[in-house]
């Protein structure tokens, strides 16, 4: 089975309504506004759908009003079943400082073809195509993953360039990086756009290596799946958070996830660009009208292109 091709534009106007409500707090300091901004229209416009969709990835576990809450029903729910995986707002520093690389993504699977994750940090590694199966291991080290994967490439290690989200929870994986002359390209934030910048057809990065947000890895799995490249992601669960992710049927705490552990079958994904990056350019007001930019995939028609829509004010 696969999703019908006729899905694919109306998920791409699900983010790029989403993106214009985002926009709007563009540069306006205030997070939470830019984020309901960016929930409000994102579930209007879901909720328009002849679908019966499951938020499986979201923003929170539970009715908390305005989020896309894990188990939120969506659509009309009359047609084929889908797992929903939103982030509504990639970036809502990036959108409140009116910094590049803002956009709204979404991932569509058939029931079921989602991990259900709790909404919690994640480390991740993420390498492009055209390398060997299973090459990298959280497990493995920084050390051997990186001379695994110059080996891989045909490249000195001093040539390789690296992804890394700048945090203290870091530091010893530039530590070690640093030590193996590896050129580092931090980022601040929006780990969905640094873990795809190892693919496309001049990768910025040939590796992403950071801790960030759960429900953004499964995101990028689902890119990935589609794109192809490869992402090992584990997820970092304390006391309490171990007791969520038991509930959601995570038995093996410790489980390292290949994209085909997070993503199974058909995926649309679609990301609109609030603010320009590596994605998508941003939303532009030309007036009387918005012009969104969206990069969108559709697994089983092969189809990964950039699209330009405009709407009326
Ligand atoms: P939001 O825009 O949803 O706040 O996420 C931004 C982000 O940078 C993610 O891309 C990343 O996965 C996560 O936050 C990292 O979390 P933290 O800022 O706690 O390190």
């Amino acid at each position: 089975m696969s999703i019908d091709k006729k899905f694919l534009n109306l998920f791409i106007k699900v983010t790029e309504k989403a993106a214009i409500g985002a926009s709007k707090f563009i540069g306006k300091k205030d997070k939470i506004g830019a984020d309901k901004g960016a929930v409000d229209p994102m579930r209007r416009e879901l909720n328009k759908i002849n679908m019966e969709g499951t938020v499986v990835i979201g923003e929170g576990e539970m009715d908390e009003a305005p989020m896309l809450y894990i188990g939120e029903k969506l659509g009309t729910l009359k047609g084929p079943k889908f797992d929903i995986a939103v982030d509504p707002l990639e970036g809502t520093k990036f959108t409140a400082n009116g910094e590049s690389n803002a956009f709204s993504v979404l991932a569509i699977s058939e029931e079921g073809g989602l991990l259900s994750a709790p909404d919690t940090y994640m480390e991740k590694i993420v390498i492009g195509t055209n390398l060997p199966d299973n090459l990298m291991d959280i497990d493995n080290g920084v050390k051997k993953n990186i001379k695994l994967l110059a080996e891989a490439k045909g490249k000195k290690i001093s040539d390789i360039k690296a992804c890394v989200l700048k945090r203290p929870r870091h530091d010893n994986i530039v530590k070690e990086l640093t030590k193996l002359n590896v050129r580092i390209n931090y980022i601040t934030d929006g780990d969905i756009a640094g873990a795809l910048s190892v693919i496309g057809d001049k990768p910025k990065n040939d590796i992403y290596y950071s801790t960030g947000g759960g429900p953004e890895g499964v995101i990028v799995a689902a890119a990935l799946s589609c794109y192809g490249g490869q992402i090992q992601g584990r997820l970092v669960l304390d006391d309490e958070e171990k007791i969520r992710a038991k509930k959601m049927g995570i038995k093996d705490f410790n489980r390292k996830y290949n994209i085909s552990d997070m993503v199974k079958g058909d995926v649309i994904f679609c990301a609109t660009g609030v603010t320009s990056g590596d994605l998508a350019s941003g939303v532009k007001d030309l007036g009387n009208e918005f012009e969104v930019n969206t990069f969108a995939l559709h697994k089983s028609n092969n189809i990964i292109k950039s699209v330009k829509n405009i709407y009326n004010k």
